[in-house]
């Protein structure tokens, strides 16, 4: 089993969106046993992919997976996409970075993870933004961690921010996301960093939010399903390197 973070300090950035479509990708390209754990408490992932009717979801119990009473199986539901299953978020999780703190349990996230192993090939994690106690969990369980990058000269030094928060100790793949390459920042910033992926800013992407499904099970020829393949597949390369 490998896990991917998919991780950024800012908001807005594109880390939802990376995430949703990169767990299908994951499931139904690579068919691959596939978990999208949810750990941003405004659960965008977990509105977009939950299939539960209101009134049936479990109420609060995200953070209660961390403080250890209840099994991460018994909130984990499955989803609309064969392969994928998804443990969501709620508004609980605000509260996590707290819990994290008062348990003292450095590698809390990724012993959960380990528990997962037998049931998953890819765990994919949509983080909250920041440094904080939540994201070192992340760093700490994680193989790869996704970083989506705006095209812009202050992304990228925030993007500089993670790595050297990071060290040396886990792999960082920065994405170019949400490019505009008639924009001249944005045509600039792929020419420094020719090597990362590219998302393109692209309506059909938006629709995901509408539809809430994956941009390549209802556009699969767009130019944004092919990007997020073709980064899946990069991916999956970095995990067998
Ligand atoms: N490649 C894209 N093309 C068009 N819209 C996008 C793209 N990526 C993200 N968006 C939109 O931008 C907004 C923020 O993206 P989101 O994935 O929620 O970011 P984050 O999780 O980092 O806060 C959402 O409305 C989303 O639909
Ligand atoms: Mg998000």
């Amino acid at each position: 089993m490998s896990t991917i973070a998919i991780y950024s300090l800012k908001g807005g950035v594109g880390k939802t969106t990376l995430t949703v479509n990169l767990a299908w990708c994951a499931a139904t390209l690579s068919s691959r046993r596939t978990l999208l754990w949810d750990l941003d408490p405004q659960a965008a992932s977990s509105f977009l992919l939950s299939n539960r009717a209101a009134g049936t979801k479990p109420r609060e119990q995200a953070q209660s997976v961390f403080a250890k009473d209840v099994e991460p199986e018994k909130l984990i539901e499955q989803t609309a996409v064969a392969r994928l299953d998804l443990l969501a978020a709620d508004a609980s999780l605000r509260g996590l970075d707290l819990l994290f703190h008062e348990l003292d349990k450095k590698k809390r996230l990724q012993k959960l993870l380990v528990g997962l192993r037998k049931n998953y090939d890819r765990v994919l994690l949509d983080c909250p933004p920041g440094l904080t106690e939540t994201s070192d969990q992340v760093m700490r369980a994680a193989d790869l961690i996704v970083v989506p990058v705006i095209p812009s000269p202050l992304s990228e030094r925030a993007l500089a921010e993670v790595v050297k928060h990071l060290g040396a100790k886990v792999e960082v793949m920065p994405v170019h996301s949400m490019v505009d390459r008639r924009r001249k920042l944005h045509a600039d910033a792929i020419a420094r960093h020719p090597d990362w992926p590219v998302i393109p800013m692209a309506s059909q992407v938006e629709q995901v939010t509408v539809r809430r499904e994956a941009v390549g099970s209802f556009a699969p020829r767009s130019a944004g399903a092919q990007a997020f393949a073709s980064l899946w597949q990069a991916i999956e390369r970095r995990l067998a390197a």
